[in-house]
């Protein structure tokens, strides 16, 4: 088992660009750890929901593929670490994406960083096939059957970013952005490099064994 996993205040984070399988692999591995998942994302959806200046000012910066500015994420990430037991650690998912963020959360010395890859044209065929609860944020590949929410029974959409355009300008910034924090997080050593182009079961079974954990 990686040393890093048997220290408190563990951070694993999850890096890779849209559609890779972040939000996917950060449930399961939050499941198999009994860690807490932030979800960067769909808290910043959830507080674009709220019908506000402020509200409707994220839901605009999310619909048209941007980043959210610093000290907005960075007031969301620390109501929700503060709602967590810290000893124990936590998941993130899709934090950092720049390095003004990464370099925000240095003071959480134990760090592991996965980093799924993929290509453009796997990310366009997952993304154009998702669907996501609009109550409780669960994320499905779409079947024509599909309708509600197998959790809670929320209607399931598209996401309003998910539409191809939008997606392009989403992976252009990962390139411009976020490629620079995983080279921050190589040449420190933080990096675990997996191949997101595989089944949802392989890409896990990929992290257990990178981890050292058996399943
Ligand atoms: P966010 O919601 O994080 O979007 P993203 O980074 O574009 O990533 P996605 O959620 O689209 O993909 P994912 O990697 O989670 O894949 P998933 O598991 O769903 O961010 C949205 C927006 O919020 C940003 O654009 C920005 O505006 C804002 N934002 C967020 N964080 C921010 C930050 N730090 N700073 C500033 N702004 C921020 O999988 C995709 C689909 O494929 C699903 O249908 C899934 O079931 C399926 N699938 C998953 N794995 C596999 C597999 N192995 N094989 C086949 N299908 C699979
Ligand atoms: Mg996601």
């Amino acid at each position: 088992m990686d040393r890093k996993l048997k220290k408190e205040k563990l951070v694993i984070i999850f890096l890779g660009p849209q559609g890779s399988g972040k939000g996917t692999q950060a449930e399961l591995l939050g499941k198999k750890l009994h860690m807490p998942v932030i979800e960067m994302g769909k808290l910043l959806r959830q507080a674009s929901q709220i019908n506000s200046v402020k509200g409707r000012k994220i839901k605009k910066i999310i619909n048209e593929g941007k980043l959210l500015p610093l000290s907005e994420t960075i007031d969301i990430l620390k109501n929700e670490i503060n709602k967590i037991n810290l000893q124990k650690g936590f998941i993130l998912d899709g934090f950092p994406r720049n390095l003004d963020q990464a370099k925000k959360i240095e003071k959480f010395k134990n760090k592991i960083v996965i980093y799924l890859s993929l290509s453009e044209k796997e990310t366009l065929k997952r993304l154009g096939k998702r669907k996501t609860c609009s109550k409780c944020g669960k994320v499905f590949i779409d079947k024509r059957s599909l309708i509600k929410c197998s959790v809670c029974n929320g209607k399931l959409e598209q996401r309003e970013d998910d539409k191809p355009s939008t997606i392009k300008k989403r992976l252009n910034l990962f390139r411009k952005s976020t490629k620079p924090v995983l080279e921050y997080y190589q040449k420190k050593n933080e990096l675990i490099n997996i191949n997101g182009e595989q089944s949802i079961d392989n890409v896990f079974k990929e992290i257990l064994k990178k981890l050292g954990i058996g399943k």
